[in-house]
């Protein structure tokens, strides 16, 4: 019957199987599905994997460090971190829609990661991808099994022909919860296991207006505020997200100190769902988003007002873009 360790097990020997004496490579999000899938098959095969991690510098506070230091701590895998966030920042001047920001940073992922994944294969062949699919995503997509690009990244399309890798899946037969436990049993650290789910443009889809390096360190405070303060409340295994949102765009007036403010508001938009296809607004104690919300105006200059999105979805989506 079901264990973690009966898990490991397999498919460590299903892995050692497949890959042989091969490299592999695999790419790093700071999610727990390629974390976990990353260390699976470094138990399996060790060293033959070297992970790419594109820091795309749309991360939260301490992720990006979550994966360079505490992850290869607890695993010891091969990382190759490509920091790319001027990369990411130039290509996003200017832009405002919501979709063409998607379409940007999928693109240069896709030619980071490229540019990476040759620079390993001029050392040796490559010839395994690893790709943490889970048992949902493989119904999802028809149960078809590949020999095709990248997909680790929704929004990433595929690299080119001269670059197509095998693909290595060793979560395939697994829910989100037995991959928690599987990354547990593997010695993870909790703030990767436990993550909640982030979307692959990071804060890019969380700044209404364009993305600047100013608003990203604004909305990182912001953001580490509600998520220490939800954590010091122990409700963190009860809300599935906790998006925070900066109005860029938008002004309002306050009072702060002796004086008149016009800062940006920010919106706290925690929610509970099972799957992210329908969700509802989580009531948050009222203390809670209270101290969250003092902390806010106190702490992050030019933030001065912080509403709660009470909308459900449908008809709104968790994310504000
Ligand atoms: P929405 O906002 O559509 O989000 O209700 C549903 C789930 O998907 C995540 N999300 C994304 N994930 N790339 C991703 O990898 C994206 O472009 C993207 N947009 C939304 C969102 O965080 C939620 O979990």
């Amino acid at each position: 019957d079901w264990t973690s360790d009966n898990i490991i097990d397999e498919q460590v020997a299903a892995i050692r199987t497949k890959v042989g004496g091969a490299r592999v490579i695999c790419g790093l999000s700071g999610g727990v599905d390629s974390a976990v899938a990353a260390a699976l098959v470094h138990k399996a095969v060790g060293d033959q994997l070297t992970c790419v991690f594109v820091d795309h510098g749309l991360l939260r506070a301490g992720e990006a460090e979550q994966v360079e230091k505490d992850y290869v701590a607890a695993t010891g895998i091969n990382l190759k971190v490509v920091d790319a966030a001027d990369r990411f920042l130039g290509a996003l001047a200017g832009v405002t829609d919501p979709e063409t920001k998607r379409k940007i940073i999928g693109r240069e992922f896709i030619r980071v990661f490229e540019q990476a994944a040759r620079e390993l294969e001029s050392e040796s062949h490559v010839e395994f991808l690893v790709q943490g699919t889970l048992y949902p995503d493989v119904v999802e997509s028809g149960g078809g099994t590949g020999t095709a690009n990248i997909k680790s990244h929704h929004n990433v399309g595929g690299l080119p022909d001269d670059l197509a890798f095998t693909l290595v899946e060793p979560l395939r037969t697994l829910f989100k919860d037995e991959v928690r436990a599987v990354g547990s049993q593997l010695g993870l650290p909790d703030a990767i296991v436990w993550r909640h789910p982030f979307p692959g443009p990071g804060l890019a889809i969380r700044i209404i207006g364009e993305v600047t390096r100013e608003r990203l360190d604004l909305l990182r405070q912001a953001d580490l505020i509600a998520r220490e303060e939800l954590t010091a409340s122990g409700l963190d295994r009860d809300v599935w997200q906790f998006p925070v949102v900066l109005l860029a765009d938008v002004r309002s007036v306050g009072v702060q100190g002796d004086g008149r403010t016009y800062g940006h508001p920010v919106v706290l938009r925690p929610v509970s769902s099972d799957d992210a296809m329908t969700a509802d607004w989580s009531r948050l104690p009222h203390d809670l988003i209270a101290k969250i919300s003092n902390r806010i105006t106190n702490e992050v200059p030019g933030v001065n007002r912080v509403v709660l999105d009470v909308t459900s979805k449908p008809p709104g989506t968790i994310e504000w873009e």
